[in-house]
């Protein structure tokens, strides 16, 4: 079964054509960072409209390398939430408008669902249960995928999400946006000096705005004497830790030995290296999508897209058009 796989809910406008869920025939991703960095982060209106001068020819190109025609697709998958509500909105209704157009069922996707397939997409053999730490720019869950379409969050962040506090701690210490990445090359140039706060709750919540304050207030009150490399490195390896403890307490609590990271801040060198240490030491199996399906990409959508469409989560286009973007979709809604 071919799915052709639509991600617009951000920065990146992004199509992909994978078989049975797991084997990637083409992953096309137009990225917007070079524009949205001039301000400093993501203006919603100029994602919207980039996406829908880019929307076409990402999704020719994508058949292209696929070497395939629409005539080969069986049902499009799309995020359609969460995410910035014009932005969606481009892929949403270029979807419906093709699964119209080419009378092809639509998958709804919700785009966490993608970031953890991301998963299948590197490692052929795993199947759920597991847990996954899913961090990302806009979310920090815990959630126990109990199956392919059937999640529970375990814990979830009360304030900002990691990769947020990451991308406001690189504006604190002058880096580009998207900052996670910029953090973490300067983290490697410097020590862990700054002690930092960590939150615990009585449950397996999140927290990280009160680290972030600590950082600004920090910067602030140092001025041109902050050692910006140690502070990168602190504040890297504190949000790590909290990270890495909090997921395999909930792990050791619910009896769950496998988990798997998913979202942007997978990417994170640190954040590999400790859940990969921690779970050899428990011996625990630990598992981290490819570099390239950690960020933003459609491929990781069509896979979960593929788990819902082979459950039943589908329809066809002229039984039902109101199909919306939803900016605040909660998982397993
Ligand atoms: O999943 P994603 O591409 O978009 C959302 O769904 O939010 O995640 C983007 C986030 C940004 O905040 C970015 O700074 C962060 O992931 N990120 C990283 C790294 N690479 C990307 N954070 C820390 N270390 C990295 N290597
Ligand atoms: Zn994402």
């Amino acid at each position: 079964m071919i799915c052709l796989g639509i991600e617009t809910s951000c920065d990146e406008t992004s199509v992909s054509v994978i078989r049975d869920g797991r084997e990637v025939l083409s992953n096309i991703i137009s990225t917007q960072i070079e524009i949205h960095k001039q301000y400093g982060g993501v203006v919603p209106e100029i994602a919207s409209r980039k996406h829908l001068s880019n929307i076409a020819y990402v999704v020719e190109e994508a058949l292209n390398v696929a070497n395939i025609t629409f005539d080969d697709i069986d049902y499009i998958g799309v995020t359609y939430g969460p995410g910035l509500v014009g932005a969606l909105l481009v892929g949403v209704a270029y979807a419906k408008s093709l699964a119209y157009a080419i009378n092809k069922p639509i998958v709804p996707t919700h785009h966490i669902e993608g970031h953890i397939a991301a998963n299948y997409l590197t490692y052929n053999e795993l199947k759920p249960p597991f847990m996954a730490l899913v961090v990302s720019g806009g979310h920090s869950h815990l959630i126990y995928v109990k199956d392919y379409t059937e999640f529970e969050i375990i814990g979830k962040t009360r304030d900002d999400a990691v990769g947020e506090a990451f991308d406001k701690v690189a504006r604190v210490l002058g880096l580009p946006y998207p900052g996670g990445p910029e953090v973490s090359r300067l983290a490697e140039k410097g020590e862990f000096t700054y002690k930092l706060p960590k939150t615990k709750f009585d449950n397996y919540d999140f927290s990280f705005s009160g680290i972030k304050t600590a950082v600004i207030n920090i910067a602030h009150k140092e001025g041109e004497k902050l050692r910006r490399e140690d502070m990168a490195c602190s504040f890297e390896t504190t949000v790590c830790e909290e990270l890495t403890d909090n997921c395999f307490l909930a792990m050791k609590a619910l009896n769950i030995n496998k988990v798997a990271l998913a979202g942007g801040v997978s990417a994170n060198r640190l954040l590999r290296k400790m859940i990969q240490e921690k779970a050899d030491e428990l011996g625990y199996t630990a598992y981290m999508p490819d570099l390239k399906y950690c960020t933003d990409n459609a491929a990781m959508i069509a896979s979960a897209a593929h788990y819902n469409f082979i459950s039943g989560k589908y329809y066809d286009i002229k039984d039902k058009l109101d199909l919306n973007a939803k900016a605040n979709l909660r998982i397993g809604e």
